[in-house]
């Protein structure tokens, strides 16, 4: 039986920290499975996790399902341009559909946030949060955590710098409440534009220029800049985004000794990060790929079996 106090994991605000450090520590086991020859445990045989994307994925949708290959899970991949809501058919009645056929989990990514809780509403089966809206993506965050975890053995004390789009970044949000809560320090930065107008409640430090904001960072997690926000009037150009806020090789020189560069895909090149920085030795980018599958493999172990107890 799990120790985890919820039995499904839509977020990480009101995670305990003794359940973050449960996955964590689960998921360092999980890792070690990854670099072995065989990389396949009985753990989740029997039971049947339904992969329900109705948003692109590439690096999620892949970890979780060849996460749940390596436990021994029974998998369904849904996606929508393959399915009936081409016909009409609403979310409801497609997941209560599929779940009549007998899933134990489902992990769901969707473009509108509050999804994956909808889902807890009207399934019985445990629900993982794959990324909704601009709400939440707790497992980015807990493979961003584990990364940092396993550099620095440690999270509590380390400056970590979140830059991009905070009003829109689901992995933003994930990452202030896992990383605040494990006693990082936590600053975020981007253009006034980009910052929610109750960006004090996340209770970090804020920046509008990026020098100012790395001086003195252990880790700089650089976000996606998504064009759609330029055409939309929330910054003018690329170009100026690149130039106030691109991670360059010039900024480095603002951080401690010891930095560590992420980013959580998909990258665009020459705009939130120059290629050096992005290929470069502190940068740790195909690690948190890595990571992540061993989180979600850890996440799906703790998860699995919870059936009887309520959130
Ligand atoms: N980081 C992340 O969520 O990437 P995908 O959209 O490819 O899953």
């Amino acid at each position: 039986m799990s120790g985890l106090s919820s039995r499904h994991l839509l977020g990480l605000e009101s995670v305990p920290r003794e359940d973050i450090s449960m996955i964590l520590d689960a998921t360092e086991t999980f890792r070690e499975v990854l670099d072995r020859t065989i990389k396949k445990l009985p753990t989740l045989r029997g039971i049947t996790v339904l992969n329900l994307f109705y948003e692109p994925s590439t690096r999620t949708r892949i970890s979780f399902e060849l996460a749940e290959k390596r436990l021994s899970a029974d998998t369904v991949n849904f996606t929508t341009s393959t399915s009936s809501v081409k016909k009409g058919e609403s979310l409801r009645d497609t997941v209560q559909n599929i779940e009549a056929m007998k899933i134990d989990m489902a992990v769901v990514r969707h473009s509108s946030s509050g999804v994956p809780y909808f889902l807890t509403q009207c399934m019985d089966a445990n629900i993982i949060n794959a990324g909704d809206g601009a709400h939440e993506h707790p497992t980015q965050a807990l493979l961003d955590m584990f990364t940092i975890r396993r550099k620095y053995k440690k999270l509590d004390g380390l400056r970590v710098v979140l830059v991009g789009d905070v009003m829109h970044s689901r992995v933003i949000r994930s990452n202030i409440w896992g990383l605040k809560t494990m006693g990082a320090s936590v600053a975020l930065c981007g253009p006034s534009t980009l910052l929610p107008y109750d960006v004090e409640k996340f209770d970090c430090d804020v920046y509008t220029n990026m020098d100012e904001a790395l001086e003195g960072a252990d880790v700089v997690n650089i976000m996606r800049i998504q064009l759609e926000r330029q055409q939309a009037g929330l910054f003018p150009s690329q170009r100026e985004y690149t130039n106030l806020f691109g991670m360059n090789k010039e900024r480095l020189r603002h951080l401690n000794r010891n930095y560590t560069i992420m980013h959580p895909g998909p990258m665009n090149r020459g705009v939130e990060i120059s290629s050096e920085v992005a290929d470069s030795d502190n940068a740790v980018i195909l690690d948190q790929v890595t990571n992540g599958q061993a989180v979600r493999m850890a996440v799906l172990y703790l998860l699995s079996g919870r059936k009887e107890e309520g959130q």
